[in-house]
């Protein structure tokens, strides 16, 4: 059972990166990740965060390193690949959880449709897509075996997106998050079409759209200092059928069936873990 298990699920000997692994999300990821078996990088730019992270993971009897850098930096980003590059060969494994929102590209107070900022605009819609095309770039690269004496030549490898549900239902207030998340779930579905013809099958991308998750941005818009619902986090739980937010831990599973070799043959898919969210009409 458990060999049986390790061979459709196991990712010993991967390398994957995960950006946002400073996060609460993507620190979750990169942990679940540790434990089935892949060695891990996390990035963020805070690189104290990005340490702890890490550590935790060796603690914890994993193998990880701290590689900070910022996702639109394409520079940054390459000096990051040549570091882990160097240091573990290849790269199986690109989490994209880098992302979030951004209050000045929220319709809500003086903030109305009409007045809207676009530079507000603009910089949440650098971040979530721009900020998972570049990585897509830089490591995809690598995984392409497009660069010389990488991965002995050979295509392979996976890239997971993080999307939410705002890509695929109108969420009120967050209109800049909304419209970035819905290009990054065409962008994952184009990426694997182009990835597996140009450079075979081998190659996969895919998404993960979580509902609701406590992270360190949308904490204040759900949760009181009490730690009892705002009206939105009560909207929230309303539409959501299992009638809780999730648990960070609860993406892993998701994660490591995307990665694993059992999932060779899935490329282009955004799979929700949201409670129901997304097949509940709200009647
Ligand atoms: N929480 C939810 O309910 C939820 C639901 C759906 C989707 N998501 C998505 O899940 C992902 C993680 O969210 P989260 O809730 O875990 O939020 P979080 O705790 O605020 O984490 C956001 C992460 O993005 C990183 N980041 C932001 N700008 C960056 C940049 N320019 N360069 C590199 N890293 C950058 C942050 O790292 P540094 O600060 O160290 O740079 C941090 O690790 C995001 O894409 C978010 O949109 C979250």
């Amino acid at each position: 059972m458990t060999e049986y298990l390790a061979s459709l699920f196991g990712l010993d000997g991967q390398v994957a990166l995960v950006t946002g692994g400073t996060g609460v999300l993507g620190g979750a990821m990169a942990r679940g990740l540790a434990r089935a078996g892949a060695r891990v990088a996390i990035m963020g730019r805070r690189r104290e965060q990005a340490e702890a992270v890490a550590t935790e993971i060796r603690g914890a009897g994993g193998e990880a390193l701290a590689l900070p850098a910022d996702v639109l930096q394409k520079g940054e980003l390459e000096a990051a690949r040549d570091i882990l590059l160097r240091r573990w060969g290849h790269v199986d494994i690109l989490v994209n959880a880098a992302g979030g929102n951004m209050p000045g590209a929220t319709v809500v107070g003086e903030n109305t449709i009409f007045n809207l900022g676009e530079d507000a605009f603009r910089q949440v819609f650098d971040l979530n897509l721009l900020g998972t095309l570049l990585p897509s770039q830089v490591f995809g690269a690598a995984m392409a075996g497009l660069l010389p004496d990488q991965q002995g030549g050979t295509a392979r490898g996976c890239i997971v997106n993080i999307s939410s549900m705002a890509a695929q239902r109108a969420m009120t207030r967050v209109v800049g998050y909304a419209a970035a998340k819905a290009a990054v779930d065409n962008f994952t579905r184009w990426m694997a079409v182009e990835l597996a013809r140009t450079y075979g099958g081998q190659l996969r991308v895919n998404a993960i759209a979580p509902g609701f998750f406590i992270g360190e941005q949308n904490r204040r818009l759900l949760l009181k200092e009490d730690e009892s619902l705002t009206a939105r986090g009560q909207t929230v739980i309303g539409h959501t059928p299992a009638g809780q937010f999730g648990d960070p831990a609860d993406l892993v599973s998701t994660l490591i069936w995307l990665c694993s070799p059992g999932a060779r043959f899935v490329t282009g898919v955004v799979v929700p873990v949201d409670g129901g969210f997304s097949a509940f009409s709200g009647v």
